[in-house]
Parts: structure tokens; C-alpha cells; sequence
């Protein structure tokens, strides 16, 4: 969180972590302009990393996208039917070929949409804890009827109907 010209700070590179790292960045940068310490500050200063290290990250980061982008089309993870779904659970299954983000809610309901974040087109997952599909790439979040949590992502993901839920 450098100074980035006279009385102008910035901080950036939340990797997908904003909520919390974006507090920090408040606190180091409050504490920056009224010049008190901030024990943090040493931990996300920029110069930190050395170039070489930031760019194999950069690369490491978006080979992961690409990975994502590309294993999980092909059925690299594992699939499943919705009929062994849990009430309470999700999963991306694949139905008829199709791959389809599916939740099961307690009544035993299927909620069915399309697993293709709209952000930038990777395949999302079942966040168990939050009971969210979370998409791998860059973070976006979106809750069980598909509507977006947090972004990048700005719209929601497309729901899927008529899935019989005793396949
Ligand atoms: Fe970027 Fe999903 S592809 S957040």
C-alpha cells in the first residue's frame, strides 16, 4: 500500500479476498495519513516481493484460471447424479452429457443452473460452509438460486429447468 503520489494512496491485489483485505488496507492507509504506525504495514508493502517472485505468481495464477477453465469442462473432476444428492448438498453433475451446478435443498428440491460463471466463463463449486457455488478463478460467489453474492461477477448464473429430480 505505497503512496502512489503526494497524498494519494492506493492498495490493490486482493486476489479475490477483498472483504478482509480491504479492511486492512483501510486501517494501514488511515494510519498512513495520520502518520501512526500500523504493524501490518511492513507485511503488504508492494516491494516486499521481488519482481521475479510477482511475475511466477502472475503466471502461477493464471495458469490456475486456465486450468479451471479448461479441466473442469472436460470431466476432469469427478461426476455424479442428482439422484445421489443429498438434501442440504451440491454439486456440478453431469445430466444428458450436460454439466449442471445442482443443489438439493431440505424439501428435496433441486435447484438447477448452469455451473459457467459469468464473469469469465470458469466452472463454479459447492462451497459446503457458505452453502454457495464459489467459482475458482476470481472469486465471484453466487447463492443457490444463482443470484450473485459477490463479484467480479455482475450477473447471476443461469437457472436450468425442468431437471427431474428422481434422475
Ligand atoms: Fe472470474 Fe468466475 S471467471 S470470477
Amino acid at each position: 500500500m505505497p503512496m502512489a503520489a503526494e497524498g494519494i494512496y492506493c492498495a490493490t491485489g486482493y486476489n479475490g479476498n477483498g472483504m478482509m483485505l480491504g479492511s486492512i488496507a483501510g486501517k494501514i492507509l488511515s494510519d498512513a495519513v495520520l502518520g501512526v504506525r500500523n504493524k501490518y504495514k511492513d507485511l503488504f508493502r508492494p516491494s516486499r516481493v521481488k519482481p521475479l517472485d510477482s511475475f511466477s505468481e502472475l503466471v502461477k495464477e493464471n495458469a490456475d484460471v486456465a486450468y479451471h477453465f479448461i479441466a473442469d469442462r472436460f470431466g476432469i473432476h469427478e461426476s455424479d447424479s442428482l439422484k445421489r444428492l443429498k438434501p442440504g448438498a451440491g454439486k456440478v453433475v453431469e445430466v444428458d452429457g450436460k454439466k449442471i451446478a445442482a443443489y438439493r435443498d431440505d424439501a428435496g428440491t433441486i435447484h438447477a443452473l448452469s455451473p459457467v460463471c459469468t464473469h469469465a466463463g470458469c466452472i463454479v463449486g459447492w462451497n459446503s460452509e457458505e452453502k454457495s457455488w464459489d467459482c475458482p478463478c476470481h472469486g465471484a460467489r453466487f447463492d443457490i438460486d444463482g443470484k450473485v453474492l459477490t463479484g467480479p461477477a455482475t450477473r447471476n448464473l443461469a437457472k436450468i429447468e425442468n431437471t427431474d429430480p428422481q434422475h
